[in-house]
């Protein structure tokens, strides 16, 4: 069995498909209250806990052989921060793997989380690790960079004629890689990088302008029109994270730094080096600007989210998709 935290988010998400598309048996950790529905069509299991609840913790990790921590903050909120969550959350549910006897531990963490940036979510990420790796569990620790999809999302957001606003210098230096990517080298770590903490990079190192270039490109965007606010010491930046306040400030450096420092690591030779392709650059924008965007048409939303009352959903299967999915629990009940 499989524990995988950040279930409902991006990575985490892509995790529990491709375990899902495997036929492994996982259990996704949901907060109470969080869209959970669309991975219901992957019939992986669900055990509703928080990383902010220790006791939660233990129980999600009982029967568990793997832990593939995926959970992470976007932007901070009065009780959901780095301090409880990154930091003392991820050492809780070490603690709990480690009383539960995990096999092994797959913690994604972030490009520079070693560079003592000031800054909580680098920080944390950082003193999370020393955790991990002190705990005498099986330990891999993947540091992920730059997300292509953020930078097509962007990018098909300013399409859209909405404002893309880049906080992070033009000649900073990515890798920008894909979720999908990340998360197969979540599985492949499993048998080959025992005991590592590996920096993921994708197929190209770019600087800032360059990959910015390439996903406006993709979208049919205007590269001109991204609206560039420098790196974090830039007055901008300092001045919009005093206006925003305090949990945006720290957005507002985290993504300053992820996009203005010199962050990219050669992507290939490491994927190489354990026997993964990497995604193309063009073509993970394009994938990702293809694809479905779940929760975005009100109507097909409202079709999917039933059960409102336990503040849970449920996905209606049919429509032709069934058979396409993964084996799993609500396979064998077909
Ligand atoms: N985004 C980037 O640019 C970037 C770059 C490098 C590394 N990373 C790392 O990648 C990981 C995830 O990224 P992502 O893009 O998948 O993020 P995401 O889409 O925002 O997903 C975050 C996940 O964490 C869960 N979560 C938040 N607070 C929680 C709590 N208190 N208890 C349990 N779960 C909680 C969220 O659950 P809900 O659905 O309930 O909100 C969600 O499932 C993080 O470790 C992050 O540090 C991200």
């Amino acid at each position: 069995m499989f524990l995988v935290t950040g279930a409902t988010g991006r990575l985490g998400g892509c995790v529990v498909r491709l375990l899902r598309q495997a036929a492994m048996d996982v259990r996704a950790l949901v907060r109470p209250g969080s869209e959970y529905f669309w991975l219901n069509d992957t019939g992986c299991d669900y055990f509703f806990g928080d990383l902010r609840q220790a006791r939660s913790l233990s129980r999600a990790c009982r029967g568990v052989r793997y832990v593939v921590h995926a959970a992470g903050i976007e932007v901070e909120s009065t009780d959901n921060h780095h301090s409880v969550v990154t930091l003392q959350g991820t050492i809780d549910l070490i603690d709990a793997a480690v009383k539960r006897g995990i096999e092994h531990f797959v913690m994604f963490s972030c490009v520079g989380a070693d560079r003592g940036f000031a800054n909580p979510h680098f920080d944390c990420l950082g003193k999370a690790e020393e955790h991990l790796v002190a705990s005498g569990l099986r330990y891999t620790i993947l540091r992920c960079p730059a997300f292509t999809e953020d930078l097509a999302e962007s990018a098909r957001l300013l399409a859209e004629g909405k404002p893309w606003r880049m906080w992070g210098s033009p000649d900073g230096r990515i890798a920008p890689l894909s979720r999908r990517d990340a998360a197969i080298f979540a599985l492949v770590s499993l048998d080959k990088a025992h005991d590592r903490i590996l920096d993921l990079g994708g197929p190209e190192s770019l600087s800032t302008e360059q990959a910015v270039a390439r996903a406006c490109a993709a979208a049919g965007a205007q590269p001109t029109q991204v609206q560039w606010f420098g790196g974090v010491k830039s007055k901008a930046a300092g001045l919009a994270a005093r206006a925003l306040g305090r949990r945006w400030k720290h957005w507002i450096e985290r993504q300053a730094l992820l996009y203005g420092q010199d962050l990219a690591v050669d992507g290939p030779a490491l994927a190489s080096s354990l026997g993964l392709p990497l995604t193309p650059l063009d073509q993970a924008l394009a994938e990702h600007l293809a694809a479905e965007r779940l929760g975005a048409d009100p109507e097909d939303r409202e079709e999917r989210v039933v059960h409102r009352q336990f503040q849970a959903t449920v996905y209606s299967p049919g429509e032709g998709a069934w058979d396409d999915l993964p084996e799993g629990p609500l396979r064998e009940v077909d």
